[in-house]
């Protein structure tokens, strides 16, 4: 979910109500997700490497955290159930209750899964799987180690904002994923765009290198 601060600039706004906005935005992505039938969606809110920004900005994407429970009552409606990917220990013992009373309160949802990713890295992950891997007594898949154990691997990734890279997200597994670009910033994008990327997504030839 990238451009949210040029978002704000544009308009002459702190870069914290483009996050804002941004939350907005992730809202009524899940629900056209929904009414999509597409089982899982997820969104990268807050990298292991998000907490370097300046003080003040991280303070606001923290309190903005604070607003998971109006989120999870949103996802209630679409019978969607959220899931945290991410070390949320990171956050302050009020921000993880609130993380935690959301993601209980959709947890018997069967209509499609919600991540957000919160303090979330993919290396992180990788490094962190391996690690309950090796404590584990070896009759799971190391991948049942990811936070995204029991999921599929993702078919399409958008990236809004202009930038062309990863940016530590899902590095395990992407690795057959359809990649998407797009200049629009993420408070403005839309549903229309998610459904040009999705008819876009079928006329490409997925061989996962056979
Ligand atoms: C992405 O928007 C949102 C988060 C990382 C939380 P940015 O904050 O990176 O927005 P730009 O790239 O400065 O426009
Ligand atoms: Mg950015």
């Amino acid at each position: 979910m990238d451009g949210n601060g040029r978002w704000a600039r544009e308009r002459l706004l702190p870069r914290n109500s483009g996050h804002k906005e941004g939350v907005k935005t992730m809202v009524r992505i899940a629900k056209a997700c929904h009414e999509l039938a597409l089982p899982y969606v997820s969104f990268y809110a807050f990298s292991t490497e998000n907490k370097f920004r300046p003080a003040s900005e991280v303070k606001g994407l923290i309190s903005l955290m604070g607003r998971i429970g109006e989120v999870s009552d949103e996802l209630i409606k679409y019978d969607m159930r959220l899931n945290i990917l991410g070390d949320i220990t990171y956050f302050d013992e009020r921000t993880q209750a609130l993380i935690v009373e959301s993601v209980q309160k959709t947890s018997s949802l069967k209509g499609g899964v919600v991540n957000i990713a919160l303090n979330y890295g993919g290396r992180d992950e990788i490094i962190r799987a391996a690690q309950l891997y090796r404590d584990s007594d070896g009759s799971k898949h190391v991948e049942e180690f990811l936070y995204t154990a029991g999921q599929p691997d993702p078919d399409i990734l958008i990236r809004t904002g202009g930038e062309k890279r990863l940016s530590n997200f899902m590095l395990y597994q992407l690795a057959y994923t359809e990649l998407f670009f797009t200049d629009t910033y993420w408070p403005d994008f839309s549903q229309e765009e998610l459904n040009s990327i999705i008819a876009e997504y079928y006329k490409r030839d997925r061989r996962f290198g056979k």
